[in-house]
């Protein structure tokens, strides 16, 4: 797909966001591949069976074709800083579908290195949530999206970062046991 294409689908898509959930199965996994700039390179079935876009409509565009206006700019950033240290990285993500569904997932995006050990580009593993964790997420994900809204786009996604550490601190854990506590909550 060339960009110009990529931008089109990306424009047709205007996707009004619904109160209806899609849910995950528990044995189903979606996966996607991406470059280095989050482009998208592979998507399996269940990617496209829930989100509702065909593989033409996902080869080549930028994987924020799915962003839910519901997931504050934080949650992103510090993915990208995290992958950015050569780390893998987990959360969980409300994405859009192209009906204008969501649905939520625990997902895991790690390294795609080449033989040389360079990283190439990246890939995400999404699973079921427990239903604690999305019950814990929500709030501080709307804490998050209100301390961005009220900073701005320069200010706000390292203070919505700020508040996620202050909350992992207020528990006494790190982000990933936090993740991790949630999953088995
Ligand atoms: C492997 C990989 C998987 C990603 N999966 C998602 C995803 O499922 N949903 C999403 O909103 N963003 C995902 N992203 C992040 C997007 O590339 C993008 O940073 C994010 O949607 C925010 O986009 P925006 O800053 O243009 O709003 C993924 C990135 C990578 C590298």
């Amino acid at each position: 797909m060339t960009v110009t294409h990529a931008r089109e689908v990306a424009m047709k898509n205007r996707v009004v966001p619904t109160n209806s959930e899609v849910r995950l199965s528990d044995d189903e996994f979606i996966v996607s591949k991406t470059d280095r700039r989050g482009i998208i390179t592979y998507v399996n079935r269940t990617f496209m069976k829930i989100s509702g876009y065909s593989e033409p409509e996902l080869l080549g565009v930028q994987h924020n074709i799915i962003r839910h206006p519901d997931m504050p700019r934080g949650a992103f950033k510090l993915l990208w800083e995290t992958l950015d240290q050569g780390k893998e990285f987990f959360a969980y993500v409300k994405n859009l579908c192209k009906d204008g569904s969501y649905y939520w997932v625990m997902a895991n995006v790690t390294p795609d290195l080449n033989s040389e050990g360079e990283v190439v580009g990246y890939y995400s593993v999404r699973r079921k949530p427990s239903h604690a964790a999305i019950q814990a997420i929500t709030p501080l994900y709307k804490e998050m999206l209100d301390i961005e809204r009220a900073a701005g786009p320069k200010e706000g996604p390292q203070r919505a970062i700020a508040h996620l550490q202050g909350f992992c601190e207020s528990q006494r854990c790190s982000y990933e046991e936090l993740i991790w506590s949630l999953d088995n909550a």
